[in-house]
C-alpha cells in the first residue's frame, strides 16, 4: 500500500507547522505549496533534514505548481493573508476570496478526491467559497475553527479548575469570530458539567463568564502579543486532529465548520457545529438542543456568517 499524500496549500506559519506535525506523526508524504518561490522548498528541505533526528519516514516536497498536489488524500488550506493587529477577520474577506478561487480551481483539477480542511479566515465564508470554487462534494470540504476555539476554552478551564487539560472537554459552536458560542453546559471536567462545578464552589459564574469572553477573543489576544502574525501552533494541531480522524476513519465527534443543508434550520451555509469525521468525510452532523442564550448566541453568530457570505456574493457573483 502506498503512503497517503497530504497537500498543504500555503507554506507560511501554519503551513510549516502542519508539515512538521504531519511528518512527526508519519501521516503520509507531504507537499507544501506556496506562491512564493523557494519558501516551501526551503521549509520542506529543512523539515526533511529533521527526519533522521526524529526518526520519521515521510517524503517532503516544496512546490509552486498545483500539479504537485496531484492525487492528494488530504488538502489543508492556509493560503492567504493573516490578520494583522487592528484588522478584523472580515477585513481579510476580499483578499482571501481571490486566493480561495485559485486554490479551489487547483484542487478541482488535481485533487478532486481529497478531504479538504480550510483554515483561511474569515473561516466560515472562506470554506463556503472554497467548496463552490472546487466543486467537491460538500461532505469532503470543511473548515477548522471549533477544535481550536474549544481547545482554547479547555486550556482556560483547566487553568481555572487546576486540573489536567486531558480531563476537560468543551464545545464551541457557531462562526469563528467574535460571535462564536462557547457552550458551558456541554463543557465538563471528567464528565462533570461546568455549571455543576460552579454549584460545587470550584469557580464562580463571573469567572466562567470571563473565560467565555477570553475564548471569544482568543485569536485577537495572540495577534496582539505577536504583533506580526496570528496563532499557528494550536491551529495546526487542530487541523491535524481532523485530518487524522479522516485518514484513520476514527469517527471523532469534533466541532467544525460543516456544510448545512437543513440541519439547524439552515441551508447552504457553513458554520461551526458538532460533526463526525470518518472515511466518508463529514459523515454526520449532530444536532444538539440549544436553549436560551445558547440559541440566541448561535442565531446571532449565524447572522454574522450570513453577512460575510453576502459580501462574498457581492464581490464574486459566480458564487451564486
Ligand atoms: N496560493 C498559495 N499560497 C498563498 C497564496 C495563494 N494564492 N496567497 C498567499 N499565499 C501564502 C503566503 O505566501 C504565505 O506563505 O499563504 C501563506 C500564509 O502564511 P502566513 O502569512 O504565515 O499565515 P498563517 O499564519 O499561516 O495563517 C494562514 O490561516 O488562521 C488563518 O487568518 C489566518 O488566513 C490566515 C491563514
Amino acid at each position: 500500500m502506498s503512503r497517503k499524500k497530504i497537500a498543504l496549500i500555503g507554506g507560511g506559519q501554519i503551513g510549516g507547522t502542519l508539515a512538521h506535525l504531519a511528518a512527526l506523526k508519519e501521516m503520509g508524504d507531504i507537499v507544501l505549496f506556496d506562491i512564493v518561490e523557494g519558501l516551501p522548498q526551503g521549509k520542506a528541505l529543512d523539515l526533511a533534514q529533521s527526519g533522521p533526528v526524529d526518526g520519521f519516514d515521510a517524503a517532503l516536497k516544496g512546490a509552486n505548481a498545483y500539479k504537485d498536489i496531484e492525487g492528494a488524500d488530504v488538502v489543508i488550506v492556509t493560503a492567504g493573508v493573516p490578520r494583522k493587529p487592528g484588522m478584523s477577520r472580515d477585513d481579510l474577506l476580499g483578499i482571501n476570496l481571490k486566493v480561495m478561487k485559485a486554490v479551489g480551481e487547483g484542487i478541482r483539477q488535481y485533487a478532486p478526491n481529497a478531504f479538504v480542511i480550510c483554515i483561511t479566515n474569515p473561516l466560515d465564508a472562506m470554506v463556503w467559497a472554497l467548496q463552490k470554487f472546487s466543486g467537491l462534494p460538500t461532505e469532503k470540504v470543511c473548515g477548522m475553527a471549533g477544535v481550536l476555539d474549544s481547545a482554547r476554552f479547555r486550556h482556560f478551564l483547566a487553568e481555572e479548575f487546576d486540573v489536567s487539560v486531558e480531563d476537560v472537554t468543551a464545545f464551541v459552536l457557531g462562526g469563528h469570530g467574535d460571535t462564536m458560542v462557547p457552550l458551558t453546559r456541554y463543557s465538563a471536567v471528567a464528565g462533570i458539567p461546568v455549571p455543576d462545578l460552579v454549584k460545587m464552589g470550584w469557580s464562580t459564574q463571573e469567572k466562567i463568564d470571563a473565560i467565555v469572553q477570553r475564548t471569544r477573543d482568543g485569536g485577537a489576544e495572540i495577534v496582539g502579543l505577536l504583533k506580526t502574525g496570528s496563532a499557528f501552533y494550536a491551529p495546526a494541531a487542530s487541523a491535524i486532529q481532523m485530518a487524522e480522524s479522516y485518514l484513520k476513519d476514527k469517527k471523532r465527534l469534533l466541532p467544525c465548520a460543516a456544510h448545512l443543508n437543513g440541519e439547524y434550520g439552515l441551508s447552504d451555509m457553513y458554520v461551526g457545529v458538532p460533526a463526525i469525521i470518518g472515511a466518508g468525510g463529514i459523515e454526520k452532523i449532530v444536532e444538539i438542543d440549544l436553549i436560551g442564550e445558547e440559541k440566541s448566541g448561535f442565531d446571532h453568530s449565524v447572522g454574522a456568517v450570513k453577512g460575510l457570505v453576502e459580501a462574498c456574493l457581492t464581490i464574486d457573483s459566480t458564487l451564486a
